[in-house]
């Protein structure tokens, strides 16, 4: 929107988190509370964005410049009320004309849509100021709107300064507000700070505007709860938890089958195709994105994963791992990140990945680890495998052909590879290339020390078993 400023109040101490992070930098949906605000914020295409930092700014500075990098900090070196830290704002962007919209840091379900929609009735009714108001049952703690007779707004009085028949009132100021910069500014000017907490209240210019003859009004929103702020932890699990219930519906709405809408998290910037389907107790978290029929669950936890057309993923842990079209994962595998299966291939029981990019149609069904490998089209890989990649120095990797079968119980010693449609037998230890279409072999040829148990374990239950069988022979010098 043309000359619109937006301004971000972030300076207060949020000392009821009782934590060493900052109050809107903690996560909710996948987000910092800030971050949600701030993408709310841009949806309304502000020509700039000025946030209030104080308190622990060396953390949230940082943060909000890396979520809007063209963000104007203003540093509000003591917290001295909401219209001190605006006036702060104003000087640091140096706004004079067009609309300046205030909102507060903490308010994670507030919506991008219905700011916007606010915005553009402020602009249509020309007032010198509006407020985002919203009807409470419980209405202790913020400032009541005051009207006349005639259903005007004339102030908001702050819990603290009010009398006993303005406490009664359930219509409360959001905290956000939208003003004429012009007026703003000389208004900001004006106010004093004589009242119960000896500060410069924002919401003191309603009083102003209404004296110079202005037009004040309030725009009541419906779904007050866009407004709430998390003051301590528990509001902030509880606010999580609506952002979650409304996330999970949209996504319903939009196609997504949820069978258990409660225990399934699903992070604000994940994305689903329609036609997926996700069974209970699964989290999808940060970037990931799961494409059309896909099944993920039960219990998955995906972070920035990418889950392919069809593809089915079961008890599965996974971060930063891509998994092809109509391949199959799990249960009880463990994709570390730079896993990337290709199109109809598997990960089984039992299977933790990491670096390994695994081809189209090639499997990896049983009780291994794949580390710091690349697996050849269609091969497969005997089960309990080790991709034996760390030499206790460094990392190296072992690449295996397409079409290649390699039996179990191997460990692949890393920097190795085995060729196209190469075999390895069972058991085998492969420390040297497997030329294309070999068959390796490792394993000596076996050799029964008869008796051993007997001589060499007497008196433990394996030996008093072993004396049940066969019990003659030297362990020392065997037989084979
Ligand atoms: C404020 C409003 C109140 C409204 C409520 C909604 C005022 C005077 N009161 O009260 O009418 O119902 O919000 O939640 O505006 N902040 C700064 N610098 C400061 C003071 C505050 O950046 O010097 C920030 C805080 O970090 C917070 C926001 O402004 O994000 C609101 O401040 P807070 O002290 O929580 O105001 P309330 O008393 O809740
Ligand atoms: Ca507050």
């Amino acid at each position: 929107m043309d000359n619109l400023t937006v301004i971000v109040l972030a300076a207060g101490g949020g000392t009821r988190m009782k934590s060493k992070t900052m109050k809107v930098l903690h996560p909710v949906g996948g987000r910092s509370m800030i971050g949600h605000v701030l993408s709310a914020v841009q949806a309304t295409a502000p020509s700039r964005i000025v946030a209030v930092v104080g308190h622990q700014r060396e953390q949230v500075g940082p943060h909000i410049q890396q979520l809007v990098p063209d963000a104007v900090l203003a540093v509000q070196e003591t917290q001295d009320g909401t219209g001190h830290a605006v006036r702060v704002a104003c000087e640091a962007a140096d706004v004079r004309e067009g609309t300046v919209v205030v909102a507060a840091g903490d308010t994670p379900l507030l919506d991008g849509q219905s700011l916007r929609e606010f915005v553009a009735d402020h602009t249509a009714s020309g007032r010198a100021v509006s407020i985002l108001t919203g009807i409470v049952p419980e209405p202790k703690g913020y400032g009541r709107i005051v009207r006349d007779r005639t259903g005007d707004v004339v102030a908001i009085v702050e819990e603290k300064d009010a009398d006993d028949e303005q406490r009664g009132i359930h219509e409360i100021n959001s905290g956000i507000l939208a003003f004429d910069a012009a007026f703003l500014t000389d208004a900001l000017g004006r106010i004093g700070n004589d009242n119960a907490s000896g500060e410069y209240y924002l919401t003191d210019t309603v009083q102003i505007a209404r004296d110079a003859g202005l037009r004040v009004g309030a725009y009541i929103v419906d779904d007050v709860r866009q407004t709430e702020g998390a003051n301590d932890r528990a509001q902030l699990a509880e606010l999580g938890r609506e952002l979650n219930r409304r996330i999970v519906t949209r996504w319903m709405k939009d196609g997504v089958t949820v069978m258990d809408p409660a225990t399934t998290w699903i992070d604000a910037d994940v994305v689903l195709e329609p036609d997926v389907t996700i069974l209970p107790g699964t989290q999808l978290l940060g970037a990931t994105v799961v494409r059309e029929d896909a099944v993920v669950g039960p219990d998955c936890t995906l972070k920035d994963c990418e889950i392919g057309l069809g593809a089915r993923v079961v008890r599965t842990h996974g971060e930063l791992a891509v998994i092809g079209d109509r391949a199959t994962v799990g249960p009880y595998a463990h994709l570390r990140p730079g896993t990337r299966l290709g199109v109809e291939g598997k990960i089984g029981g039992f299977v933790e990945t990491k670096n390994a990019a695994i081809g189209d149609r090639a499997k990896v069904p049983h009780l291994s680890y794949v580390g710091d490998a690349e697996i050849g089209e269609g091969a497969n890989i005997g089960a309990g495998t080790i991709f034996a990649n760390y030499d206790g120095v460094a990392k190296h990797r072992t690449v295996v052909g397409r079409q290649a079968r390699t039996g179990s119980n191997n460990t692949f010693i890393a920097p190795v590879s085995i060729g196209d449609g190469a075999s390895t037998g069972g058991g085998a230890v492969v420390r040297e290339d497997v030329p294309p279409g070999a068959l390796a072999v490792s394993a000596g040829s076996q050799r029964n020390i008869e008796g051993w148990v007997v001589s060499r374990r007497s008196g433990t239950p394996q030996a008093e078993a072993a004396q049940g069988g066969v019990v003659d022979g030297d362990a020392d010098t065997g037989v084979s």
